[in-house]
């Protein structure tokens, strides 16, 4: 079965889009999306021989031929003219940032990034590029993950609450999302039995403001 994670990152894609899913690993986000009919046609891109390999595994054991298509290649370095919507799953933010430095991004209608470390430092990047960011979920999966959908198109300025906690994050105020800022206020608040900095004070009080007011609805 699909982790929650990458379940929740394909129902973030449109049907019938031609997905590119890079560091794809064992091909478990492309499999799903043709499994389930979200897609015709996934680019299974990789940097390492052994993943690479087993995307071809994947293929021959699925009869994937044509429809999933191991690329080698360093984030869209080689990725062909049809591609719709990229993925980037599962890497730390300057491993995304590199891809997302060195491809041309208006290329594509949206990317579909779930960093696992920096998520603010990633909404900083979409910010001062401007792109606009156009869906956004938390994800309990053992760990919270934080999935950020965005597109280049008008172009848009958050604030600095908005970087840190996701525009759509504070609008929608999800039970998830709650469940998160919960956690993560409680976590701070025990670091700082210790630490007993202005600076987390400030943060837990900031996360305060979104759990009590809600004043975002
Ligand atoms: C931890 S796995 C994530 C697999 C899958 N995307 C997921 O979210 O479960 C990271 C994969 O990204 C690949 N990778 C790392 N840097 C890359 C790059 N610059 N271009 C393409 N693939 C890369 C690695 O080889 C590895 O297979």
């Amino acid at each position: 079965m699909l982790s929650k994670r990458l379940t929740e990152i394909a129902e973030m894609i449109d049907n019938n889009k031609v997905v590119f899913d890079v560091g794809s690993d064992h091909a478990l986000l492309p499999c799903f999306l043709l499994q389930e009919g979200i897609s015709e046609k996934v680019y299974a891109g990789e940097i390492a021989e052994g993943p690479l390999n087993k995307v071809k595994e994947a293929v021959k054991r699925y009869g994937y031929e044509g429809r999933l298509i191991p690329v080698f290649s360093d984030g869209l370095e080689n990725a062909p003219e049809d591609v719709e919507v990229v993925v980037i799953a599962g890497m730390g933010y300057y491993t995304i940032r590199h891809i997302l430095d060195n491809c041309d991004v208006s290329k594509y209608e949206y990317f579909i990034i779930q960093s696992n470390t920096d998520v603010d430092l990633l909404r900083a990047y979409i910010a001062e590029k401007g792109y606009e960011i156009i869906d956004e979920k938390v994800v309990h999966d053992g760990f919270y993950y934080q999935i950020s959908k965005f597109r280049v198109k008008d172009h848009q300025e958050y604030t600095p609450l908005e970087i840190r906690y996701g525009p759509i994050n504070i609008k929608r105020m999800d039970a998830t999302f709650i469940e998160y800022l919960t956690d993560l206020k409680k976590r701070l608040e025990e670091i700082n039995v210790r630490a007993n900095k202005e600076e987390y004070r400030q943060t837990i009080s900031e996360i305060e403001d979104l759990l009590v007011y809600n004043v975002y609805h």
